[in-house]
């Protein structure tokens, strides 16, 4: 894991412009703090995806024709706190459904954190944790025949280019047999008004968040970053459709990192991009969905219409 960081820093930060692969938030401290951005009032996509997985959970289990008496696997990409899938799990649960459950996580301590609540909370549910990047756990999908459902929720999929979705989803369905299950949960297009708070809010969670990369190149590779010389921002436009984070360097500066045994340069001003969040219409999902080999099959929104959990069949 740490070789891959080191590569990743060194290409990232050689590059012009500067930008850093987002899975890097996600330590025992970015954790902490993307549970807090999800319980903040401007970050809606949580509310608002619960709010589905809360009220919708049969209407999903229904549109996927699961029987009670046909084994699955439910496998979750970046799982997280898993708080969303857990109405699932209960739903299911309490329909008597037979399932194992597979969280994959590249956070070990937030899958163990989920692991020890799960068992609290469902101490009849088969659980089978994967740690790892959901990249290469995909692959040892394949191992068996048995039917699966993904969840793939948070809009996670939009840390990735529309090219890379496309290359994502397909891939995700050649691990799969015809007539298995993807649930896709998406942010969907919306104001700026709504969409930058929950990107840059006023407490400064999405700044330490951010700014917490800088802490773990530091902690983890040498780095020589001191914190007060960047600033966070974020960007979005409704015609774009893409929320973007940045660290602005604040001063012209070489930061030095040790194990990579090199030093990177930043204009003052220099952005350095680490993180981008598509948000989505049916119209950009078809689109990438053309080259997958799977269709809708459901769309499930909240009441204020701000997330989507689409239902997607592999043909
Ligand atoms: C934004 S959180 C969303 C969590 C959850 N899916 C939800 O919707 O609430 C992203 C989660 O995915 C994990 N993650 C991010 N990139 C990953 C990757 N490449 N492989 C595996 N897990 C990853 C993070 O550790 C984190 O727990």
């Amino acid at each position: 894991m740490k070789e891959q960081f080191k590569r990743d820093v060194a290409n990232g930060l050689a590059k012009k412009p500067k930008s850093l692969p987002s899975k890097y938030f996600y330590d025992k401290i970015g954790d902490a703090l993307f549970v807090k951005i999800m319980n903040m009032p401007e970050y809606y996509p949580t509310t608002a995806e619960f709010e589905i997985f809360k009220s919708r959970g049969q209407e999903m289990i229904e549109s996927m024709g699961l029987k009670p008496d046909s084994f699955f696997e439910l496998i979750e990409l970046g799982a997280g706190d898993g708080t969303k899938t857990k109405e699932l799990l209960r739903v299911l649960l309490n329909g008597k459904f037979d399932f194992e459950y597979l969280p994959i996580d590249i956070s070990s301590s937030s899958l163990d954190d989920l692991e020890s609540s799960l068992s609290d909370e469902f101490p009849a549910l088969q659980v089978r944790k994967k740690h790892g990047d959901y990249f290469n756990v995909l692959e040892s999908l394949k191992e068996n025949h048995l039917p699966k459902v993904i969840l793939f929720l948070g809009s996670n999929i939009g840390n990735l280019t529309d090219e890379m979705s496309a290359d994502f989803i397909y891939k995700i369905g050649s691990h799969l047999k015809p007539g298995d299950k993807l649930i896709l949960g998406i942010d969907l297009i919306k104001s700026e008004e709504l969409v930058i708070p929950a990107y840059d809010d006023p407490k400064g969670i999405t700044r330490d968040f951010n700014l917490n990369l800088l802490t773990r190149m530091n902690n983890e590779l040498g780095g020589g970053f001191d914190l007060s010389t960047f600033e966070h921002t974020a960007e979005y436009t409704a015609e774009e459709g893409v929320a973007r984070s940045f660290l602005v360097s604040r001063v012209a500066q070489e930061i030095p990192i040790e194990s990579i045994g090199k030093s990177f340069t930043f204009e003052k001003g220099e952005r350095m991009q680490t993180e981008i969040s598509r948000k989505y219409n049916d119209e950009i999902l078809n689109n990438i969905l053309k080259k997958t080999d799977f269709k809708i099959i459901k769309k499930l929104t909240d009441s204020r219409g701000y997330f989507a959990d689409y239902i997607l069949n592999r043909f």
